[in-house]
């Protein structure tokens, strides 16, 4: 499995995923603002992937700052943190990797400026190894609702180039495979940068796992047919109340699924949702350029001066979504807001899969 991010030789060390499949280049960063560059334009993207990027942009920035002093150093820090927040409005893991690493840093603040910033690359490999265990236990919780000779259908790339690695809606898959089941993965192209098509099928590939690319719309077709037997997609925010956001196109495939009778699945891992957001109508929608409908590749396909509307994600309501996959378990979107509450009886309101 190829390195979607590390921290080497004092670099962030990302792979830019805009040039695959053709190219698998890394770009090093060597100081914050080239972090931030890099989740901005999509050589690193993908909501847990950017959580890291961001902790990593952090450490970063705080080898720049010149101070022996705690507050002043925080200060130095805010700008970094706004920089890292300012880049991509919907997921809530950048949020999540700052107030993370502000908690981590107040609960140290006696200690010398050096040492901090030498914990701020360990905290920051921390997050990244975490990852890559929590999309295992996501796989563990998710594989029972994969039965052997199941098809799966699944949108964007939340696989382990979206991640430190393994992935969360491939997270189950890989798990089943594990287990020996024989499934098919179909991912849908995900227009308009293509991240199924140019990521999800590349990275399937490169492990065996037998994978068929579909165009977006040709969903619906192949759903009605009963050629799919599970949904399992990504999220970029889920909040309280079970409303889910995800790339662009996830509504229209849950709407797909519910019609057609096909269970339709959430891996969220608990740094991707936000439990001070009530409703999925709160979240903010990043609105990309225009050329990444008007164009493919530098060409332009589209009338000179069209209008284009480029929304890069959607918000699907909970009563779409059969259940949220996290690694606490699985649970009914309407039940989520308990993982928050302390004393829960998880165990009792946890989906099971019945076969
Ligand atoms: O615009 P992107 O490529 O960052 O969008 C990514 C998605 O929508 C993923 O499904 C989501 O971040 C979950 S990744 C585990």
């Amino acid at each position: 499995m190829v390195k979607t991010i590390e921290w080497t030789d004092g670099r962030v060390r990302m792979l830019d995923q805009t040039l695959l499949p053709r190219e698998v280049k890394y770009l090093d960063c060597t100081d914050y603002h080239m972090v931030a560059e890099g989740i901005k334009k999509l050589c690193i993207r993908g909501a847990p992937a950017i959580g890291i990027a961001a902790a990593m942009g952090i450490a970063l920035g705080a080898q720049q700052i010149r101070t022996g002093d705690f507050n002043e150093f925080m200060k130095g820090l805010e700008g970094v943190f706004n920089t890292l927040l300012s880049t991509r409005p919907t997921a809530v893991n950048i949020q999540w990797a700052v107030e993370r690493i502000r908690k981590f840093l107040t609960e140290r603040r006696h200690e010398p400026v050096d040492k901090l910033k030498a914990m701020l690359i360990e905290e920051a490999n921390r997050v990244l190894n975490e990852d890559i265990e929590i999309n295992r236990a996501i796989g563990e919780w998710g594989a029972q609702f994969i039965k052997d000779g199941d098809t799966v259908i699944t949108h964007c790339n939340a696989g382990s180039l979206a991640t430190g690695g393994y992935g969360t809606a491939t997270g189950p898959i890989r798990v089943a495979i594990e287990q020996g089941k024989k499934i098919q993965v179909i991912a849908d192209e995900t227009r308009p940068v293509l991240q199924g098509c140019r990521l999800t099928a590349w990275e399937l590939m490169q492990d065996n796992i037998p994978v068929t690319l579909i165009t977006d719309n040709t969903a619906g077709a192949i759903l009605r047919k009963g050629e799919i037997n599970l949904a399992i997609v990504g999220t970029d925010r889920t909040v309280a109340n079970g409303d889910v956001a995800n790339k662009i196109g996830t509504y229209s495939l849950a709407v797909l699924c519910r019609e057609n009778n096909v269970p339709f699945y959430v891996a969220a891992p608990l740094s991707s949702i936000d439990f001070s957001m009530p409703s999925g109508d709160l979240i903010p929608i990043e609105e990309r350029g225009p050329e990444e409908v008007t164009h493919i590749f530098g060409r332009h396909i589209a009338p000179e001066g069209v209008k284009v509307r480029n929304l890069a994600f959607d918000v699907t309501p909970a009563k779409y979504i059969t259940g949220i996959i996290t690694e606490k378990g699985v649970f009914r979107p309407g039940d989520l807001h308990k993982l928050n509450e302390k004393g829960a009886d998880l165990e009792k309101i946890m989906l099971k899969a019945k076969y």
